[in-house]
């Protein structure tokens, strides 16, 4: 099949390179001038486990092509994707303006009957209107179908998820596009769900908001775990069992980041009260994240006491682990928080420094191995669960800090672990070991 996917994004790019895989032709296309560039001449401009790999051998192979040219790759194809960004406004909505700029480029080029794909995260209902939009601007006496086609990747496994999802979402009230749709993704072998637009595009919120409420449903048992004694770790197990909740998405931790959790709630709140309906629990689903991702900060103060001038380490700054993506990611606001009680800060995350260095206070100081920053320091934050700091021999802590005090935001460490070694340890939801103090008598339970 011959497809254009539009935007070199995270979604768009995966989406490419794995369609190409299983066989495709696919174009992909970009405003952005470098980034068609590097992707040319095989490079990644973004970090995702196996996407290189795979994007070079499909450019050898003759099935996948980048260009800057809209025009040209929306004429001869069957499908066109859209998978522009649809970043936040201030208010939390959603800004259309990429996917109405491309719904208009493609309108004034097509010259074939074709599908049309949304894949980005749209408002309830913009299918529809995109549908009008089109239908209003053609210039040529073309038919298409248009269709709803959320996805459900996580970065970091991005390609591994497009190849193993759960399920593939086709909202549209075309039978013909259900039906070429679902040839196409067939060798994802993956079930696809066939709905209307509206719903697909609400099982896309409903979905992200569903994950997000169970975070911060974790993180609030979290808090009351430490205050009455009890270990989250193991009441997110005991309640996972339950077929009917699950062990995902239960890890307590500083609260959910990136690019799509934070917007996509705020997108849905907005969404609700368009249609005068107030999303009293999605709305404390936010509350309770913004609040968590100040509790760490909290736990430091009321430990060290004093935090001017005292030698903070931070390990880990992407907002989760493979990805060096650190939008939203908790570590801004607790770096921030931190400078402003006037810690020296040195951070350091194994591919996300450079990312970080555009929006992380100045004052900052980011190195290049976990051992610089934690060497000399008074206290170490962990704010991002890489397998570098779970699998590091936690002696390191004992020799290298001035007196060994972590505070680890994703509960990296199993307790009985840090027991062995002569480290103060604070996480979340789980009790304080103290090797001076020993208040973990539970633990022996
Ligand atoms: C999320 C969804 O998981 C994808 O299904 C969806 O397609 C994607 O958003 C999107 O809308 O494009 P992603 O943002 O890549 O994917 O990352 P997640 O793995 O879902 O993690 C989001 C945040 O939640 C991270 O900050 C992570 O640390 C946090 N999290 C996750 C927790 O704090 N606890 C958990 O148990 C799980």
């Amino acid at each position: 099949m011959e497809i254009t996917v539009v935007g070199c994004g995270y979604v768009g790019l995966v989406t490419a390179v794995c369609l190409s895989h299983i066989g495709h032709k696919v174009t992909c296309v970009d405003i952005d001038k470098e980034k068609i560039n590097q992707l040319q001449n095989g490079l990644s401009p973004i970090y995702e486990t196996g996407l290189e790999e795979l994007l070079q051998k499909n450019i050898a192979l003759g099935r996948l092509h980048f260009t800057t040219n809209h025009k040209d790759s929306y004429k001869n194809t069957e499908v066109i994707i859209i998978a522009v960004g649809t970043p936040p406004k201030q208010d939390g909505s959603a800004n259309l303006d990429s996917i109405y700029q491309t719904a208009l480029d493609i309108a004034k080029s097509i010259v074939n009957d074709g599908i049309i794909v949304i894949k980005s995260t749209v408002p309830v209902g913009t299918n529809s209107k995109i549908q009008r939009y089109i239908q209003e601007n053609l210039i040529s006496n073309v038919h298409f179908d248009m269709v709803s086609n959320p996805e459900f990747l996580r970065e970091g496994s991005a390609v591994y998820d497009t190849f193993y999802s759960d399920r593939i979402v086709i909202g549209t009230n075309s039978e013909r596009a259900a039906r070429t749709l679902s040839a196409m993704y067939k060798k994802f072998n993956t079930q696809a769900f066939i709905t209307d637009p509206s719903t697909a595009e609400m099982i896309k919120y409903a979905s992200n908001a569903f994950l997000a409420t169970k975070i911060s449903f974790i993180n609030e048992i979290s808090n009351i775990c430490e205050k009455v004694g009890a270990n989250v770790e193991d009441v997110a197990n005991g309640m996972g069992f339950d077929k009917r909740i699950g062990h995902a998405f239960l890890n307590a931790g500083i609260g959910y980041g990136g690019s799509c959790f934070p917007k996509d709630t705020r997108a849905l709140v907005h969404i609700a009260s368009d249609v005068e309906h107030d999303f009293d629990l999605l709305k404390s689903v936010i509350n309770v994240n913004n609040k968590q991702q100040k509790l760490l900060v909290q736990k430091v103060v009321s430990t060290l006491q004093e935090i001017k001038g005292q030698h903070i380490a931070v390990l880990g700054l992407s907002f989760k682990p493979n990805t060096s993506d650190i939008r939203e990611a908790p570590s801004i606001k607790i770096a921030e928080q931190l400078i402003e009680l006037g810690a020296n800060v040195v951070a350091y995350d194994p591919i996300a420094n450079e990312n970080a260095k555009a929006v992380l206070p100045n004052e900052v100081r980011l190195v290049s191995t976990k051992e610089e920053a934690i060497n000399g320091s008074d206290a170490v934050l962990i704010l991002t669960e890489w397998e570098e700091f779970k699998d590091m021999d936690l002696q390191i802590y004992v020799e290298l800090m001035n007196k060994p005090i972590i505070f680890d935001g994703r509960n990296c460490y199993d307790l009985k672990r840090v027991k062995k070694h002569n480290i103060e340890y604070h996480s979340i939801g789980r009790p304080i070991i103290n090797a001076y103090m020993d208040t973990t008598l539970f633990l022996e339970r």
